[in-house]
C-alpha cells in the first residue's frame, strides 16, 4: 500500500507549475477518433493515469498513440481502419471514456461501448448523452452492459440539454461535426474544457461556433484531419494550490494561471480575506492570519466548480465562523468530510448542504481518499494540521494530480510518499516521475 505522509503545520512559499487540464485532454483524445487523415500532435498533456487509460482505449480501437511523458507530448494517428468496440475493462476503469461513443459512431457508422459505471460521487447517468445522439439520427441499443450505436443517417438536429452536462455536450458536439447539415445544441456546458475541445475540432476542419456560451452551433463536414494543439491549463489543479496557499498563511505564485478560468473561486477567496494578485506570471496568493467564513454553492460553469468543493470546505472549516457549502451538481460529494472529522472537523449535513463550523484546529490523522478531489482536500488539511497525517487510496489522487508530492515539497511542505509492505516496512518512493507507474 502507498501513503502520503505529511508533518504539519506548514506555510506554503514559492511558485508552482500547473499541468495541462485532465478534463480537456480526455475529450481531446476522444476527438482524434474523428481524424481520418494526418496525425494529431498534442502537447501539455498531463501524465496522469486517466490519460494513460484513455490512450489504451484509443489503441484498442487500432489508433496509434505515442506518448512521451517527459516532454508531455502525444502523437496520435487514427488513419487506419478502426475497431468499433471500446473494451469493457478499460471503460469501467475510467468512466469518462464514454465520450468515445459520439466520435466513434460518427466516424464508423457503428460503435459498441461498455456502459460506464457510477462512482463514489454519484450514479453518473448518461441519459442526456444518449438522448442527444438519438436526435442526430443515431440508433441506440442498450444490452448486456453495452451501448450499441448505429448511424445509418447521421443528420443535424436542434437539441436542448435538460442539464448543461459536460460529457453530454462533448459527445453530441463531436458526433455532430460529421453529421449531414446543421446542429444547434442549447443549454450546453460552458466550461473552459468545452472551449478547448471546440478549438481543436475547428483545427481538425470542423465548423463549431459558440463554445463557452449556452448555445453551440455545428455545421457538419465530410471528414476531419490531423493538427497541432496545446491543451489548456488545468484550472482545478491551479485552484487546488490557491486554496492550499490561502489556508496555510502561504505566499505562492500559481504559474501561468488564468483569472478568467477561476473567477468564482478567486472572488470567494477574496471574500474570506485572501490577498490575490493577477500578474503576467500567473496568480499570486497570500493567505491571511485569519480567514472569514463564507457560503458557497457549486454550479455548472461559470458558477463555483464542484471539482473545487472538497478543497474549499477545508478553507471554510479553517475560517473564523460558520459557513455553508451547497453541492448542487453531484448527489454524494461530501464523503471527504467524514475523513476530515478524524482531523477535528465539525459539521452537519442538511440535504445537499454541509454546515461547517470553524475555526478548526486540524490535527494529524490516518485518512483515506474517497475520490480524486477528496484526496486533494485531505492533503491540504494535512499540510495545515498539527502532527502527522497519512493519506491512503492514492490511486484516486494519481488520476488528477501529477507530482503532487514534489510540488508541495518545493513549496516548503514536510511531505513524502511511501510504500508499506506486509511487515509494515516503509520505502520512500519518488513521485511518479519515473513514469513506470504510468505504464
Ligand atoms: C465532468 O464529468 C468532469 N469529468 C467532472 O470532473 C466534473 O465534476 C463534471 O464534469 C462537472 O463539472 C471530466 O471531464 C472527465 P456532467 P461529467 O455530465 O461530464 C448529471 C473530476 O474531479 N447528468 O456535467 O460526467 C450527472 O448525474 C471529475 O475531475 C445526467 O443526469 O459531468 C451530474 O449530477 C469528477 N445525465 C451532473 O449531470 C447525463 O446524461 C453533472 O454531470 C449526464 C449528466
Amino acid at each position: 500500500m502507498e501513503q502520503i505522509v505529511i508533518n504539519g503545520a506548514n506555510r506554503l512559499k514559492g511558485s508552482v507549475e500547473i499541468e495541462g487540464a485532465k478534463n480537456a485532454a480526455l475529450p481531446i483524445l476522444a476527438a482524434t477518433i474523428l481524424t481520418s487523415e494526418g496525425k494529431v500532435n498534442l502537447d501539455n498533456i498531463p501524465p496522469l493515469s486517466d490519460v494513460i487509460i484513455m490512450g489504451k482505449v484509443l489503441e484498442a480501437l487500432n489508433i496509434k498513440v505515442e506518448f512521451d511523458k517527459f516532454s508531455k507530448t502525444m502523437s496520435i494517428d487514427a488513419t487506419a481502419d478502426l475497431n468499433s468496440v471500446a473494451p469493457q475493462e478499460l471503460v469501467e476503469k475510467m468512466r469518462a471514456s464514454i465520450v468515445v461513443l459520439g466520435p466513434l459512431v460518427a466516424r464508423l457508422g457503428y460503435a459498441r461501448v461498455a456502459m460506464p459505471g457510477g462512482c463514489a460521487i454519484g450514479s453518473r447517468p448518461i441519459d442526456l448523452h444518449l438522448k442527444g445522439l438519438k436526435q442526430l439520427g443515431i440508433e441506440i441499443n442498450q444490452q448486456a452492459g453495452f451501448i450499441e450505436a448505429t448511424a445509418k443517417d447521421l443528420h443535424g438536429a436542434e437539441i436542448y440539454l435538460d442539464f448543461p452536462s459536460v460529457g453530454a455536450t462533448q459527445n453530441i458536439m463531436m458526433a455532430a461535426t460529421l453529421a449531414e447539415g446543421n446542429t444547434v445544441i442549447e443549454n450546453v456546458a460552458r466550461e473552459p474544457e468545452i472551449v478547448d475541445l471546440a478549438n481543436i475540432l475547428n483545427k481538425m476542419g470542423a465548423q463549431v461556433s459558440g463554445a463557452g456560451t449556452d448555445t453551440i452551433k455545428i455545421k457538419g463536414v465530410k471528414a476531419l484531419h490531423g493538427c497541432e494543439h496545446s491543451v489548456v491549463q488545468d484550472r482545478i489543479e491551479a485552484g487546488t494550490y490557491m486554496v492550499a496557499a490561502a489556508v496555510s498563511k502561504g505566499d505562492v505564485l500559481i504559474e501561468d494561471a488564468m483569472y478568467e478560468h477561476n473567477r468564482p473561486l478567486i472572488s470567494k477567496l477574496i471574500e474570506m480575506g485572501v490577498k490575490i494578485e493577477v500578474t503576467d506570471a500567473g496568480i499570486h496568493v497570500v493567505g491571511p492570519e485569519v480567514l472569514q467564513p463564507t457560503d458557497v454553492q457549486t454550479m455548472p460553469h461559470p458558477g463555483f466548480p464542484t471539482d473545487m468543493q472538497a478543497q474549499m470546505t477545508v478553507a471554510q472549516l479553517m475560517s473564523n465562523g460558520t459557513s455553508a457549502m451547497n453541492e448542487t451538481v453531484f448527489e454524494n460529494r461530501f464523503m471527504h468530510l467524514e475523513e476530515l472529522k478524524k482531523m477535528n472537523a465539525k459539521f452537519r449535513i442538511e440535504g445537499n448542504s454541509a454546515i461547517l463550523e470553524g475555526p478548526t484546529k486540524f490535527s494529524g490523522a490516518q485518512v483515506s481518499a474517497t475520490d480524486l478531489r477528496a484526496a486533494a482536500a485531505l492533503v491540504i488539511a494535512g499540510v495545515i494540521a498539527d502532527g502527522e497525517t497519512r493519506v491512503s487510496r492514492l490511486e484516486y489522487m494519481d488520476r488528477g494530480y501529477y507530482q503532487l508530492v514534489s510540488k508541495f515539497k518545493k513549496l516548503g511542505v514536510d511531505i513524502k510518499r511511501v510504500s508499506i509492505d506486509e511487515s509494515g516496512r516503509e520505502t520512500l518512493i519518488t513521485d511518479i516521475t519515473d513514469n513506470s507507474k504510468l505504464a
